[in-house]
């Protein structure tokens, strides 16, 4: 089985695309210094799968310990590279974290793929990069705009090092922009763990709902929208993981046209805040308790993809609606409330 390196393979989207890599014949090693994530997730995926994923405790910003995995592991023949801080309203307060952390662990993993020769390479980035697009849907040549935050600056200095890096090696490489992923795995074996109080507006809504969190903040309804509130493109964590495994594939079965190239990952429809909530609501049966706040600074106001390319090219088709979405995040979260692993694990105080 080909060995991949997943860095940042504890988290989210790291864990669901380590599952997905599994069921399709690959042999996961996961890297993750749970700075922000938790190995739990791979007992989840351990429960799935029958597997015991290989797991390097690891700073990827220290090169020594870094480069001691490749030397361990010197058959690895894919990476895909998650490893990043990614909370944009956190990148606005800390922006210094943000370019060390999500640029130093880039450059040293690459200086490793340089060294290994380690044929491909995927990069974790983010529709952020398009900035506030003038047109929209985005399509993968839509000029990037400055980005809103420190966290997109980091995608969009990422891409720039990984494309650069490229053309001068051995390795070939595909950049993946993730729209807005949510939900989780339909078994609730693994699923979002957000550290303290969730970033980002699903976790956010399961966690007002299952009374973990108060209220809900709803940042701006006065925004140019159909409502008022911003809009996204909600996409499935098993959609966005499952495209991993086709962007390896499609490396490994050399159809790339280009030794870099960009896919956009996302459904292709626009939601608004208010229309994920009504969403939630439908689904879960709860009524949310949110409230209209100022708007956050940092975000865009709307964004959305245009996703022929990856559908064309890597075979991609996303199957989970919105609904499915919401359902399977709350699911989750009344597994995490049940939960007796995470709540006995003294890493994770659940706010
Ligand atoms: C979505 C909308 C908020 C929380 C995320 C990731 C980033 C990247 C892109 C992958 C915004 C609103 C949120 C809340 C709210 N993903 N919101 N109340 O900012 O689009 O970025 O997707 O690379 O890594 O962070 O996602 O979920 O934070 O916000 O009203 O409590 O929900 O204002 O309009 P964002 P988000």
């Amino acid at each position: 089985m080909k060995k991949i390196l997943v860095t940042g393979g504890c988290g989210y989207i790291g864990a669901h695309t380590i599952l997905d890599l599994i069921e399709n014949g690959f042999e996961p090693i996961c890297v993750d210094n749970n700075s922000r994530s938790t190995p739990v997730l791979l007992e989840g995926i351990r429960k799935l799968t029958d597997k015991q994923v290989k797991n390097y405790k690891v700073d990827l910003c220290i090169f020594d310990d870094t480069h001691a995995i490749f030397q361990e592991n010197p058959e690895i023949e894919g990476i895909i590279h998650f490893a990043a801080y990614k909370a944009v309203g956190e990148s606005v307060k800390e922006p210094l974290l943000y370019f060390e952390n999500n640029l130093i662990s880039l450059i040293n993993i690459l200086k490793c793929v340089k060294e290994f020769e380690v044929p491909y390479f995927i990069f974790s980035s983010s529709c952020t990069v398009y900035g506030n697009p003038d047109q929209i849907p985005v399509t993968e040549t839509t000029p990037t705009k400055p980005a809103e935050s420190p966290y997109g600056s980091t995608k969009q200095m990422g891409e720039q090092i990984v494309s650069d890096v490229t053309k001068g090696a051995f390795t070939q490489s595909i950049l993946l922009r993730y729209f807005n992923p949510v939900g989780a795995h339909p078994s609730s074996m693994i699923g979002e763990i957000p550290l303290g109080k969730p970033e980002n507006l699903v976790p956010a809504i399961t966690q007002t709902a299952i009374g973990k969190l108060p209220q809900l903040k709803v940042y701006g309804n006065d925004y140019p929208t159909r409502d008022g509130s911003c809009v996204r493109d909600y996409i499935h964590v098993c959609d966005i993981a499952h495209a991993h495994t086709l962007a390896l594939q499609y490396l490994l079965d050399q159809k790339n046209n280009k030794r870099c190239e960009v896919f956009n990952l996302g459904t292709g429809n626009g939601v608004t805040v208010l229309e994920a909530i009504h969403a939630f609501e439908k689904v879960s049966r709860v009524k949310l308790n949110y409230v209209i706040a100022p708007r956050r600074p940092g975000d865009v106001v709307a964004v959305y993809a245009d996703n022929a390319l990856a559908k064309k090219e890597l075979g991609w088709n996303p199957s989970f609606t919105l609904e499915d979405m919401m359902a399977s995040a709350w699911k989750w979260e009344l597994k995490l409330k049940d939960d007796e692993i995470l709540h006995n694990n003294p890493n994770f105080q659940m706010n």
